[in-house]
C-alpha cells in the first residue's frame, strides 16, 4: 500500500461535501489502493455539524481513510495537502445580486489562496467548486503565486455530465457509450455545451458522431444547449436546494481525470487558465476540452470553430473577463 495522501475538502459541513466525502473515501477518485487522510474545513459555527459528519465517517468504516482532521483553521486544513476540493462558499440567497455573491465569495478564495500558498504542497491539485467557480479559481491562484497556475481548475464536469446524460437519453443508449461532449467557458448560464465533436459507441465496436446518430441539429443547437445551461436552476426549483449529489459525483470525476489521467481519445472539460487557445483572452479560467497525462492537462488543439460556436465562445469569455475585473477590484479594496 502507498503512503497516505492528504486531501482537503472545504465547506465540509455542507451538502455537496456530505456526498463528496463518500466518493473520495471509498476510493473512486485516487484509486482503491491509495490511503487518504481527510482534512475537513468549515467555519466556526459549523463545527458541531462537522463533528456529526466525522462520526459518520467513522461509522462508514472506510478502509482507505487513515485519519480525519476536522478544523476551522485554514493553517491546519491546508497543511501539506496533495489535493484540494474547494467547495465552501456562501450560497446565493433570495434577492441577492450576482455581484454581491461574487464579492462575498472571492474574498473567501483570496484568503484560502494565501493559505494554500503558505501551507500546501507546491504540487497540490486544486479544484474549485464554490461559485462563481471559474473566477474564484482565478483569485485563488492569483493569491497562491508559489503554486503553478496550471494546478488550479474549476468545475464544469457537472455540466458535461448533464449534457452527456441528456444526449444518451435522447439516443436511448447507455450514458457511458457517449463521449467527448464538451463544455466551453464559464460555469454559468453563458456556458456553451457543444456536441459537435461527440461520438457514440455502436454495438459492432465502431462509433458514429452524435450529430449523425441524432440527425437533429436543430435540437442540438437550441433545446440541448438551453436545457444544459438551465439544468442547475431546474434542480433548485424541484429540490428547493442546489445540486449536491451530482455536483459531488462530478467533482470526483474531475479530480480523478486530473489524478489518474484521461483514457485514449477521451476528452474532459476542465476550466483552466487560458493560454490564448481558440482566441480566448489569456489568464481567465475558461472551460476547454482537455486531455490529461502524468497529472498535467493540455488543451485539445485544432478544432474548427465555426461562426455559431465563435459567437457563443465570445459571450462566455466576455462574461469571465468582466467577472475577473470585478473580482480584482473587490480583492484590491
Ligand atoms: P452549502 O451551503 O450546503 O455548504 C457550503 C458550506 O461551506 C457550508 O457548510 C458553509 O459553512 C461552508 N463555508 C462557508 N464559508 C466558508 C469558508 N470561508 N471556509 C470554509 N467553509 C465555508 O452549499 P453546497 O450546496 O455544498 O454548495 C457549495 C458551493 O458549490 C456553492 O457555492 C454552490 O453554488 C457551488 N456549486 C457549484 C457547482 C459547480 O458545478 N461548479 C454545482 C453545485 C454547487
Amino acid at each position: 500500500m502507498a503512503e497516505p495522501i492528504r486531501v482537503v475538502i472545504t465547506g465540509a459541513a455542507g451538502q455537496i461535501a456530505y456526498s463528496l466525502i463518500n466518493v473520495v473515501a471509498r476510493g473512486d477518485v485516487f484509486g482503491v489502493k491509495q490511503p487518504i487522510i481527510l482534512h475537513l474545513l468549515d467555519i466556526p459555527p459549523m463545527m458541531g455539524v462537522l463533528e456529526g459528519v466525522v462520526m459518520e465517517i467513522a461509522d462508514c468504516a472506510y478502509p482507505l481513510v487513515r485519519g480525519v482532521v476536522p478544523t476551522a483553521d485554514p493553517s491546519v486544513a491546508f497543511k501539506d495537502v496533495d489535493a484540494a476540493f474547494m467547495v465552501g462558499a456562501m450560497p446565493r440567497k433570495q434577492g441577492m445580486e450576482r455581484k454581491d455573491l461574487l464579492s462575498a465569495n472571492v474574498k473567501i478564495f483570496k484568503d484560502q489562496g494565501q493559505a494554500l500558498d503558505q501551507y500546501a504542497k507546491k504540487s497540490v491539485l486544486v479544484l474549485v467548486v464554490g461559485n462563481p467557480a471559474n473566477t474564484n479559481a482565478f483569485i485563488c491562484s492569483k493569491y497562491a503565486p508559489s503554486i503553478p497556475k496550471e494546478n488550479f481548475s474549476a468545475m464544469t464536469h457537472l455540466d458535461q455530465n448533464r449534457a452527456q446524460a441528456l444526449i444518451a437519453h435522447r439516443l436511448k443508449v447507455q450514458v457511458d457509450k457517449v463521449h467527448n461532449v464538451l463544455i466551453w467557458g464559464n460555469h454559468s448560464s453563458t456556458q456553451f455545451p457543444d456536441a459537435k465533436w461527440a461520438y457514440v459507441e455502436i454495438p459492432d465496436g465502431d462509433s458514429v458522431s452524435v450529430s449523425k446518430a441524432l440527425n437533429d441539429d436543430e435540437w442540438l443547437q437550441n433545446d440541448f444547449i438551453k436545457t444544459v445551461q438551465n439544468r442547475g436552476a431546474a434542480v433548485i426549483a424541484a429540490r428547493k436546494m442546489s445540486s449536491a449529489m451530482s455536483a459531488a459525483k462530478a467533482a470526483g470525476d474531475h479530480m480523478k481525470a486530473l489524478w489518474q489521467g484521461t483514457p485514449q481519445s477521451k476528452w474532459v472539460s476542465l476550466a483552466v487558465v487560458s493560454d490564448g487557445s481558440y482566441d480566448i483572452p489569456k489568464d481567465i479560467i475558461f472551460s476547454f476540452p482537455c486531455v490529461v497525462s502524468d497529472k498535467k492537462w493540455s488543451i485539445v488543439q485544432d478544432l474548427t470553430i465555426e461562426d455559431f460556436a465563435r459567437e457563443k465562445l465570445d459571450i462566455t469569455a466576455n462574461e469571465l473577463v468582466e467577472e475577473k475585473e470585478e473580482a480584482l477590484s473587490v480583492c484590491e479594496d
